[in-house]
Order: structure tokens, then sequence, then C-alpha cells
């Protein structure tokens, strides 16, 4: 079991939530303050006097790094201002339950007047002082797997804080932490996507879909169950509809249903359908939120993390885009009953993908369900996306908008994306990605970044997960070249790569486009 830890301003109610939580859930309670004070035998603010608020922070971490180590799961009651450090704020987000207690100044102020002096950073609680204090912590009391208002009676707070503990628990609820843009990742079923857009309170919602997805289970009765002021329902061509006139469709039906900048478009579908309702989103009355539901094996794992939305141009895929995060993504793996058999392998790629770059024990839980997975079974997907949800908001979380680590997540993308491009956009992506990979593996086993080992190993995981091997029959060697020139960066004739030297490991290097094509054309005629 994770540890729980409770954050919020000072005199929030941390330290009696957490002994509320504990007696309830049989676990064990532990307030940092009061570890801190018994060990260093002495009071917090006379610490931070001596210390000043450097070295008591880093005090104060060590402790917590402890508790997030702690196995035996406790409830525990951060200082306001523990998880100040954003690198320790995402490592506890990745190793715990955070829940975030928000109070208001008034409230924050009339409780530290009751208890005068043992609060530090409240010694001469003025107004001021606490305001600023909370709206340079907002961003950071954002990121939590869920927010409770601490507001009131402590039992009804306890009460609250239960039922997002287990929802959390349930619903294997990953947070994507990007200060005001925070948003979570949950499993639950489809369902309840009426109650979680109303729970954003919006002033009118618009749903987005296509023909195939809506007779996926469940989704028919949960659109027409979310009060949603229409539908815009494509036809379930997948990226034949990701273009301009389709975000037009989706912009003219948010209007003429009076959506305005208050309102919600909602995405149930493939990545397809996110990615086309998203851009529209992001660009209609210069930004309105969405939500999606994901209904795709790739759109779960992959699409609706992070926030890239795009359409394609004529000249090339997803060239027109935004960056733009979702306010919630719900997945519920039951609907993926309708997906063929090709799409849920083709998305399985994706995982292995994010496995190989971020998350090495993943590849393993692949290994172990390949033959089920490759089968098209749906149980081991119950475990397997959430990790993969979670490496990949990691990923997100260190650099929202891929101007460094993100780029990891084009491992096997580079070939792959000049194969789908030469087979004429025929394959599904996920295939043509996982030929890129063992293209990847093969060139970085040529350039010493890479393991032989490692290339035997995934390539008789992609075998048993039922995805190809080799290239298509007629692949237009011409096509191949010339969408990977196109892939060059700079002036120069290389081509930025991604390598995996280990599960869990990325390196990004240059190679000359030629050397790439030589390497790919003899790993795909190997297969
Ligand atoms: N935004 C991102 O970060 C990101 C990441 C990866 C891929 N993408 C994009 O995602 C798209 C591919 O997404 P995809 O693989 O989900 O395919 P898709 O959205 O094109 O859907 C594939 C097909 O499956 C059908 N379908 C979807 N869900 C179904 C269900 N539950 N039952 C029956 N049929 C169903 C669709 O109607 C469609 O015909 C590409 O456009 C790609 O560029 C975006
Ligand atoms: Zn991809």
């Amino acid at each position: 079991v994770k540890p729980v830890l409770v954050q919020g301003p000072p005199a929030a109610g941390k330290s009696t939530l957490a002994r509320a939580l504990a007696a309830r859930t049989g676990r064990r309670a532990q307030d940092v303050d009061a570890t801190i004070e018994a060990r260093a035998g002495a009071s917090i603010p006379a610490l931070f006097a001596r210390l000043g608020e450097a070295g008591f922070r880093r005090l104060e971490a060590a402790v917590v790094r402890e508790c997030l180590a702690a196995t035996d799961g406790p409830v525990v009651a951060l200082g306001g201002g523990a998880l100040t450090d954003r690198a320790l704020r995402r490592e506890a987000l990745d190793r715990a339950v955070v829940l975030s207690l928000s109070v208001d100044a008034e409230t924050v102020l009339e409780r530290a007047r009751r208890e005068q002096g043992s609060r530090p950073l409240l010694q001469e609680a003025d107004e001021a002082r606490v305001r600023s204090l909370l709206a340079g912590r907002a961003e950071g009391y954002l990121e939590a797997h869920a927010v409770i208002d601490g507001g009131g009676e402590p039992e009804r707070v306890a009460r609250e804080a239960l039922e997002a503990l287990s929802r959390v628990e349930r619903e294997r609820t990953t947070v994507v932490p990007l200060g005001a843009r925070t948003y979570r990742v949950e499993f639950g079923s489809i369902e309840t996507l009426g109650a979680r857009v109303r729970a954003l309170g919006p002033s009118g919602a618009l749903g987005v879909t296509d023909a195939r997805v809506r007779e996926a289970p469940g989704v028919r009765a949960a659109l027409e169950g979310t009060g949603l002021a229409g539908t815009v329902c494509f036809a379930g061509r997948g990226d034949a509809e990701k273009d301009l006139a389709g975000a037009t469709r989706v912009w003219d039906a948010a209007i003429e249903a009076g959506i305005d900048r208050r309102g919600v478009l909602v995405a149930v579908g493939g990545g397809a359908i996110s990615d086309v309702a998203g851009f529209a989103a992001a660009t209609l009355l210069r930004g309105v939120r969405f939500a999606i539901a994901p209904t795709t094996v790739l759109a779960m794992a992959d699409a609706s993390v992070g926030g890239k939305t795009a359409v394609d141009h004529p000249r090339g895929k997803n060239l027109i885009g935004a960056f733009h995060q979702p306010s919630f993504v719900l997945c519920d793996v039951d609907t993926l009953g309708t997906l063929s058999m090709r799409e849920r392998r083709a998305g399985l790629a994706e995982v292995v993908k994010i496995a190989l770059v971020a998350d090495a024990p993943l590849l393993e839980q692949l290994e172990s369900h390949a033959d089920a997975l490759g089968a098209g079974a749906l149980d081991p997907l119950r475990e397997l996306l959430p990790h993969a949800v979670a490496a990949k908001a990691r990923i997100v979380a260190l650099d929202e908008r891929e101007e460094g680590a993100r780029a990891c997540l084009n491992f096997g993308h580079t070939l792959g994306h000049a194969i789908e491009h030469a087979a004429g956009y025929a394959l599904p992506h996920g295939e043509c990605v996982a030929l890129g990979m063992r293209c990847a593996l093969g060139l970085g086993v040529s350039m010493g970044v890479g393991d032989p080992a490692l290339l035997g190993r995934v390539e008789a995981l992609l075998d048993r997960l039922g995805l190809p091997g080799r290239a298509p029959d007629g692949l237009d060697r011409t096509e191949l070249e010339r969408a990977l020139r196109r892939d060059k960066k700079g002036s120069g004739e290389s081509v930025r790569f991604v390598f995996c030297p280990e599960p869990g490991r990325f390196e990004l290097r240059a190679v000359s486009w030629e050397r790439a094509m030589t390497e790919g054309l003899r790993v795909l005629a190997s297969g």
C-alpha cells in the first residue's frame, strides 16, 4: 500500500485529518513536523530561526522521503510548505497518494489566531501575508490526487477524504502535475462520464465522437445521459477525418449550440477524435476546456495524456495544432470490447515504447502477459495501462512542451513515421511504430548505443503481441527515403534518433539519414 500524504496551508487541519484517516483505514498516522521536533529536540519556530527556511526544508525533505519509502502505508500530515520543491512534489505524486486540503485565507487567519506561536510563517498572522503565502503555493496544492475542502467540520472533511482515497485506489488515478493545468487520468466506468463533466461546472457541453465508437459498450448511453448540448458524430474513418474540415465541423456545432468560454467539449473516441476535438477546443473562443474518454488502447496509453492536439495538413500529419491540456481523462477498459484485434495490438506498440524508454518493470509485465495480450485479452490491460499512463505523465510533467526529455516518446517513430508514409497510411500507426522500434534497436546495436540481447528480447515480445516483424510487401523505397529526409533536423544530413540502450533509459543522437535508412531496411528485410 502506498503512503497517503496530506498537504495544505498552515492551519488547514492536516494533522486532524491524518489521524482520522489513519483510524478509519487501520493505518499508522505520522506528523512530519512532530517527527522533526522530536528528532531535533527543538520546536519548528526555533529550527526555522536557527537553520533558515532553506535549511529547514532540507531537514523536512529528508523526513518526507522516509515517509515515501515506508512500506506500511502511513497517513502523513505534511508541513504547509513541505512540497514546495517541485521535484519532491512530483516524487510524492508518483510514490504516494497526495491529498490537498484547501482553505481560504480567512479560515487560516482565524485558526492561527487561536493557536498563536506554533507556526513560524504565521507569527504575525496578517492578512496580506497569508494571502500571498496561499497564492504562492496555490499551484503546488493543485498537484494532488484529490483536493478536499478543508473549511467544514472535521467529520465531514474526513468522510470526503476517505471517499477520495478509495476512489484514487479503485480508479488507479494518475495525476498529470502541471500547476494550474493539473488534471487526472482515471480508470472508471463510462457511465460516470456525465457526473464528471458536471463536476467541471460548465455552462454547456458538446460531445465529439464517431459512429463506430458510439456502438462501443456503454458509450451511447453515456453520451445520452451526459446532458450534452449535442454531439458531433464523425463517420469513424480515423485520421481521414482529422483535418481542418473536421475541426470546422466541431467549431460550427459548438457555436451553434451556444458554447461559451465556460463550456466544455467532451471527446469520446480514439486519438483521431481527441486530437480534432482538442484542437477545436484549444482554438474555439481562444480556448475552452475539453475532456477525453479514450476508447482505443493507443488513446488510453498515449494520445489522451499530455495535451498535444493537432489536425493533419495535406502536406503532413499533425502539422496544425496546439498544446492544450484536457480537464480530465476517463478510461473505461470495457469500451475496448468492440475494438478490432488489429487496433488492440497496434495500441500495444505504444505501451511497449513507453516501457522501453521510461518504465523497465512495465516491460516485464508486458512479457508476462504477452500471449494473452496478443490474443486480444482486455483483462491484463486493466493492470498495464495505468502504469503506462503514469510513466507518460512523469515525462510530460518534466517537459510539457517537448523542449527536451519528452522527445523520448518519439522512440521508434522516426522510421515508424517514414514507414507509415511510404505505406500510404494504410497501416495502423502502432504497427509502423513496432517496425520503427525494431529498426531503432538494430541501429542502436550497430552504433554502440544498444544491446543485442534487448533487441532480441523486444523482437520476441513484439512477435508474441502479434505486431509485424517485417516491412509490408512493396514498400516504396523512394517514399521511405523522402519521408526520412524530410525529418532531418537543421541543415545537416542527420536525423535526431532516440535510442534505448537498456529498458527504462533513452539517449538522443544524430544519425545520418542514409545510415538510418540502410540499417532500417536491413532490419525490415530480415524480420
Ligand atoms: N495527441 C497525442 O499525443 C497523440 C499521440 C499518439 C497518437 N495520436 C494520434 O492518434 C491518432 C490514432 O489514434 P487511434 O489509434 O486511437 O486511432 P483512431 O482514433 O484513428 O481510431 C481507429 C479506428 O477505431 C475506431 N474505434 C475507436 N474506438 C473504438 C471502439 N472502442 N470500438 C470500435 N471501434 C473503435 C475508430 O472509429 C477508427 O475507425 C492519430 O491521428 C495520431 O496522430 C495523438
Ligand atoms: Zn505514436
